[in-house]
């Protein structure tokens, strides 16, 4: 961690673009006023502030190899929105990264199985652009990928590219048709009974919302995935980010110490209050 890991600094926002056509999720490009470099695992998160505003978590969505590093933001409150007011230049408050990373190092060796639910893409952007460079350590690296509209599809073009580069498998499904969507309409479970990975080898990364997330765990058990294979990454409420103030508290699991990303096995007696 290149700063002191309780005081936010000076980040610059380097550029900004919206990520969805449906307008409510932007991606921002930051970068430190001293110059400072530092480096981040797939799967962590920051904790942004807009000052006199307020401070949230956001993983970090871009290729750990490159700079600057993205955040994919959903305006949906008292800090998020007035964030996505914010200019290119203006000055935002950074500190992290924290928690846990995907178990990308371990999952070398057999399947790589990526299942995002809606913004839960974003801090597997950052997975996939791991695997895609160390692809030859992989035997199949698949993504499956569902959201709401064709309208929510973040990171569309990227989506494309990946398939059509054959490197990987892509399939996208939307909850809802629309006259501009021509691919698949279901939920993403229905992708994991179809995909053609390998369950005796597959390691499996999970982000998305917790209802989609214990579905897609009990599709890839029933595949036969091994409970210990199956990683998730869990949103709490947070405040301090670094196990001191209980606000992110899950059973035994502090989710900005312990987490984000959890083995099944260590959240598998909490399913009946992950909602909690
Ligand atoms: C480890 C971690 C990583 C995260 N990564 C990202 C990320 O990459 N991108 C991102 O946009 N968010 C991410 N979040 C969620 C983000 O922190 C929250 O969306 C944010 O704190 C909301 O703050 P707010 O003050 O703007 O909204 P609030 O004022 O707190 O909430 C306003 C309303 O929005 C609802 N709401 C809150 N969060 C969400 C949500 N995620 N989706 C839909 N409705 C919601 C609330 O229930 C409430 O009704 C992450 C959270 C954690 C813990
Ligand atoms: S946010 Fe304070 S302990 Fe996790």
């Amino acid at each position: 961690m290149g700063m002191d890991a309780t005081l936010p600094a000076p980040w610059r926002i380097a550029w900004r673009r919206p990520e969805s056509a449906a307008g409510d999720v932007f991606t921002w490009a930051v970068e430190p006023v001293d110059g400072t470099g530092s480096s981040f695992l797939p799967g962590q998160f920051n904790m942004l502030y807009a000052y006199g505003i307020g401070e949230v978590p956001v993983s970090i969505s871009s290729d750990p190899a490159g700079t600057p590093w993205l955040h994919t933001i959903r305006a949906v409150g008292s800090v998020t929105r007035p964030m996505a007011a914010l200019k290119v230049g203006e000055v935002i408050g950074l500190r992290g990264p924290y928690g846990s990373a995907w178990p990308l190092v371990a999952a070398e060796g057999g399947d790589l199985l990526i299942v995002a639910g809606g913004l839960g893409l974003a801090p597997l952007r950052s997975a996939i652009y791991q695997a895609l460079r160390r692809r030859s350590h992989y035997r199949g690296v698949y993504v499956l990928y569902g959201t709401r509209s064709a309208a929510d599809v973040l990171f569309a073009d990227e989506l494309a590219a990946w398939r059509d580069g054959g490197q990987i498998e892509v399939a996208v499904t939307v909850d809802r048709a629309t006259p501009d969507w021509s691919g698949e309409v279901g939920v993403v479970t229905r992708l994991i009974h179809r995909a053609g990975f390998d369950p005796a080898t597959t390691t499996a990364l999970l982000c998305g919302p917790e209802i989609m997330m214990r579905f897609a765990v009990l599709a890839l058990q029933q595949r036969g995935v091994p409970d210990k294979a199956i990683h998730l990454s869990l949103e709490r409420n947070m405040k301090c980010a670094v196990g001191y103030c209980g606000h992110c508290q899950l059973g035994p699991h502090f989710v900005c110490r312990d987490g984000p990303v959890l083995a099944w096995p260590r959240l598998s007696n909490l399913l009946g209050v992950m909602e909690l």
